[in-house]
């Protein structure tokens, strides 16, 4: 029999090894075959640690699962399938309506198979990309990526495609690509959850990439506050190695490409491109001027690809399956599917993957069921904490990166946290500009000093100081910090605090 833990760090995090070694011990003990598999995370953090068993119907559920349970569930009969009349019973996980509501293209594996099995890897489906670029020319596969439609999954929604040709364009004997996986976006963990359940398919965009472009090294940089990340990614890549998915010789077709992780020390600004690329090649994490932007001149100077992991993960579908089979998903400039976050006071959290076009609304009540506080939405953050706060007047926005920008708020990297009644939205405005100059590299004077002024406004403000003229100011103050800022840490802490003025106004006394 053959019985799924996850292995993910959410479910570690609520006690899934010691649920895994309970039942391996109990299986044991009462001489049963069973092999326990640590899966990834289906995504659904609620019911972790979920523990599925195979039958012949397919893999029944039970969950959340505490390890003091384990005993009562395999007396009552846990591994034959059959349970019903105990609490944790979810019948079969792949037809629960958050499962079956879903597209999952690029979390297709995420949380059915072994992460680290290549065997199971391939039965599913990987490698299939890979091997469909290898067998095209390098400027076939960038076009194929730009037929697509994909847009940077890390928030700035620039096509994939064609950053990777004006890479591929680039002269240069020595390219690279670089994973940006620094994942600083709070209520973002798509990343994360990626890179621990299914780490060979990044590797396998990453590759697709490299050969698209030209690129012999590539780079993955992660964030030291994912440890099981970095190991699990370690690990995949020296089994990726010897599949020969990797290395001298990648399947055979004479193309080389190696690949390195490196691990950041937990600078949000550092999941800015050029810091990020500053601090791979060693030096401190201050952004770069842009231009020249990275694809002509990154990492030590060279034409470089820089993507985010949602991005480079969802490569490997799109040249398996086909750039029109990707576009039929979506809306508008918005195609594929999205990763989104689903965090905060919320009943139900974690990790949707559906077509853009889904309402805002649909995602906090339908899949996330409204607040854990039972009390109703009064506030949703998308996009991260430089996203916007959006009243749930607004839950009838399309998930769509136009739509999102006409209402003056950003997708970003997909993370919706959500707040109840009790939230006070001038404080929430106040963390912004507190987050800005915590971790504002002082590069620029706008946002460097800006935040700091920001934070002081708000509080004369609140306090009822000059409240007309202080709230003018707070206007000019994010207009120079949009207009002024270097980059985007800067240049969007006004659309939180902008946000939270226009929908939330009664709480700055206005
Ligand atoms: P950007 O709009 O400056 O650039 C987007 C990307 O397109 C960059 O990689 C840039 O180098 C590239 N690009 C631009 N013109 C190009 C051209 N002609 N050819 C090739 N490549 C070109 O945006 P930026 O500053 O890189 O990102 C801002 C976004 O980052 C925000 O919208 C925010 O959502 C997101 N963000 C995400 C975080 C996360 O944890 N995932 C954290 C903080 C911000
Ligand atoms: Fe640095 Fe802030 Fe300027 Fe960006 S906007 S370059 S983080 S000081």
């Amino acid at each position: 029999i053959r019985v799924y833990v996850p292995r993910d760090a959410a479910a570690r995090s609520v006690g899934a090894d010691e649920v895994a070694e309970r039942i391996a011990a109990a299986a044991a003990a009462h001489g049963q075959d069973v092999q326990v598999v640590r899966n990834g995370s289906r995504g659904m953090l609620w019911l972790e640690p979920l523990v599925e068993v195979e039958t012949a119907e397919g893999r029944v559920g039970y969950g959340p699962v505490a390890p003091e349970d384990v005993d009562g569930l395999l007396a009552a009969g846990m591994l034959s399938g059959e349970v019903r009349d105990i609490g944790a019973h979810l019948g079969v996980v792949d037809e629960l309506p958050w499962m079956k509501r879903q597209q999952r293209l690029t979390f297709a594996r995420v949380g059915v198979t072994d992460p680290l099995s290549a065997e199971e890897y391939t039965s599913y489906g990987g490698i299939r990309g890979l091997r469909a670029a290898l067998a095209r020319t390098p400027a076939e596969v960038v076009e194929t990526v730009v037929d697509s439609g994909l847009r940077g999954r890390g928030g700035a929604g620039f096509p994939t495609g064609i950053k990777w040709r004006t890479v591929l364009g680039a002269e240069s004997d020595l390219k690279f690509v670089c994973c940006n996986a620094d994942e600083g976006d709070s209520g973002t963990f798509a990343d994360r959850m990626l890179i621990e359940g299914d780490p060979f398919t990044l590797i396998e965009g990453m590759t697709i990439a490299a050969y698209a472009v030209g690129a012999s090294e590539g780079y993955v940089y992660l964030r030291s506050e994912y440890p099981d990340a970095v190991a699990t990614l370690r690990a995949a890549i020296e089994i990726a190695r010897s599949e020969g998915w990797l290395g001298d010789d990648v399947l055979g077709s004479g193309f080389a490409f190696e690949l390195h992780v490196r691990v950041g020390a937990g600078a949000y600004i550092c999941g800015e491109e050029t810091s990020m690329l500053e601090s791979l090649e060693g030096k401190r994490g201050q952004v770069r001027a842009k231009p020249p932007i990275p694809a002509l001149e990154g990492l030590f100077g060279r034409p470089t690809v820089v993507n985010n992991v949602l991005s480079l993960a969802t490569v490997p579908v799109i040249l398996a399956e086909g750039a029109e089979a990707y576009a039929a998903y979506g809306t508008g400039r918005s195609l594929g599917t999205s990763v989104f976050q689903l965090g905060g006071n919320v009943a139900r959290g974690g990790i949707v993957e559906t077509a853009f076009g889904i309402t805002l609304g649909e995602l906090v009540n339908d899949f996330g069921g409204g607040t854990s506080s039972g009390r109703p939405v009064r506030a949703v953050q998308v996009g991260g904490p430089l996203g916007a706060y959006l009243p749930v007047e607004q839950f009838g926005l399309p998930m769509d990166y136009e739509a999102f920008a006409a209402a003056g708020a950003m997708v970003g990297h997909g993370g919706i946290v959500v707040f109840d009644e009790t939230v006070d939205m001038a404080s929430m405005a106040r963390f912004a500009f507190e987050f800005c100059a915590a971790e504002s590299c002082g590069k620029c004077t706008p946002c460097r000093v800006g935040a700091v002024r920001g934070v002081e406004t708000i509080d004369r403000i609140v306090a009822g100081e000059d409240r007309q003229k202080n709230l003018v100011l707070l206007d000019d103050l994010c207009e120079l910090m949009t207009d002024g800022s270097l980059c985007a840490m800067g240049g969007l802490t006004p659309m939180p605090v902008q946000s939270a003025v226009r929908h939330f106004g009664k709480d700055f006394g206005a």
